[in-house]
């Protein structure tokens, strides 16, 4: 999964949380792939909750601040991602990760990539066209 400009909603803080975001997931895909560790695993996959965790709020703070009306889609898309991240610590804490490592990369491919370029590009390209449109997106 590559980073491309068609990703970028031209708000420069969001963009780079989402630049990271990417490179962490890849991260995660490649360790997966490489049977890397169970706690080195773990520990990206809690940093993909935690760093989410950072960026929704900031999103959400955006959106409610500059009184945008999607927010509480944007929510519930934000925990949809959640949930999927809490799925996959489940599934890679199951003893048959160690054999079945390719289906949780997959899982981790179809789930949690789908679900970020799914929401880059509707919900959070939607707010950065209300900000344009508003004349508040610098
Ligand atoms: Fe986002």
């Amino acid at each position: 999964m590559e980073w491309t400009e068609t990703l970028a909603t031209g708000i420069t803080t969001i963009d780079s949380q989402h630049r990271e975001l990417f490179r962490r997931i890849n991260d995660l895909v490649l360790a997966i792939k490489q049977h890397r560790c169970k706690s080195e695993i773990d520990g990206m996959i809690k940093f993909l909750d935690d760093y989410a965790r950072v960026h929704f709020s900031e999103e959400e703070r955006h959106m409610r601040e500059t009184g945008y009306g999607g927010l509480e889609a944007q929510r519930g898309d934000h925990e949809k991602y959640l949930a999927a991240l809490a799925g996959l610590k489940e599934q890679a804490s199951l003893p048959r990760f160690q054999v079945g490592s390719y289906d949780l990369s997959a899982t981790t491919n179809q789930v949690v990539v789908d679900w970020i370029v799914g929401h880059i590009l509707k919900l959070d390209m939607r707010f950065a066209e209300y900000l344009k449109s508003k004349g508040m997106d610098h």
